[in-house]
């Protein structure tokens, strides 16, 4: 199967070259498109070196900083038009192990044909080496709200190292993807799950960045925050008028003898 490595990279020019010789070396059948939003210490030239010197390798350069999703969506894109089957998320900064990705790979190509495969945290023997407990506590608490605001049967839904099928991708209305943070994540699990998709998890070991900074910011999680409780209130209002639908119309239709007059009750 054609396999496309998409990379969102703001500010990685320390990170970016190891990641992407990692990828080629792990995955060699795989091209790889890097996303960069023009970012300020010179990351797309370095991808564009890296490109001249890769036939594999692409660089989707946008005009700005605009978050993980909206990169994301652009790289989707890009995915669909060149008739890619599997399309992977993965971080630049070495996060995400690429040596991982045969494993993420071989679970999207087994036979149930999974829609979305998850590389997971938070699954049995999955990791996270090196976070500081503030981050594993957040991680965790997110999670957590997911599963209860939302119901979705997945231990993590906000990790950003995961394999679409492009015939699932191709059934979301991305355009109309309102994420810009990386609530991106939640939003793709939740809509996959909600179209009736097969999500699946496979263990991974997130190892934390050994340079550069991470791009989180409260604004992140606030919006993380925000949406996710508004997602889950329509959810949940959803579930609540269909269940009422049923019981009044179970009510109507089976005559209730106790509701009849008495002189007709048998
Ligand atoms: N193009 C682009 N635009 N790339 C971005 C942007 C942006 O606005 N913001 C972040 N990135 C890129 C980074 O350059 C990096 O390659 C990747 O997205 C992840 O960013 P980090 O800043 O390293 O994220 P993290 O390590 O704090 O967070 C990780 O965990 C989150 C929670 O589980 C990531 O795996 C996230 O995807 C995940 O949601
Ligand atoms: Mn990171």
């Amino acid at each position: 199967m054609r396999t496309l490595v998409i990379i969102p990279t703001y500010d990685e020019r320390d990170t970016l070259p190891g990641t992407l010789a990692r990828t080629r070396a792990a995955v060699p059948g795989a091209d790889v498109l890097v996303v960069d939003d023009a970012s300020p210490d010179g990351t797309g030239a370095v991808a564009d070196a890296a490109a001249s010197a890769d036939p594999a390798v692409h660089v989707l350069h946008r005009a700005g900083k605009e978050g993980l999703g909206r990169a994301y969506v652009a790289g989707f894109g890009w995915a669909l038009a060149r008739g890619y089957d599997l399309v992977v998320e993965m971080d630049a900064d070495g996060s995400h192990r690429p040596e991982q990705l045969p494993a993420l790979l071989a679970r999207a190509a087994a036979s149930d044909a999974p829609d979305l495969v998850l590389g997971s945290r938070w699954v049995p023997g999955g990791e996270v080496v090196n976070w500081p407990r503030r981050r594993l506590l957040l991680s965790r608490a997110g999670n957590l709200w997911v599963q209860l605001a939302l119901g979705v049967p997945v231990r993590d839904a906000t990790g950003g190292f995961r394999v679409y099928r492009a015939t699932t991708l191709r059934a979301l209305p991305l355009a109309e993807i309102q994420s810009q943070g990386y609530c991106f994540q939640v939003d793709m699990t939740w809509r996959v799950h909600r179209a009736g998709g097969r999500v699946v998890e496979v263990p991974i070991s997130f190892v934390e960045r050994a340079e550069g900074r991470s791009k989180m910011t409260r604004a992140i999680v606030l919006e993380a925050l925000w949406r996710t409780t508004a997602w889950g209130v329509a959810h949940r209002a959803r579930q609540l008028r269909r269940w009422l639908g049923r019981v009044s119309r179970r009510g109507s239709a089976r005559q209730r003898p106790w509701m009849a007059p008495r002189s007709e009750r048998r």
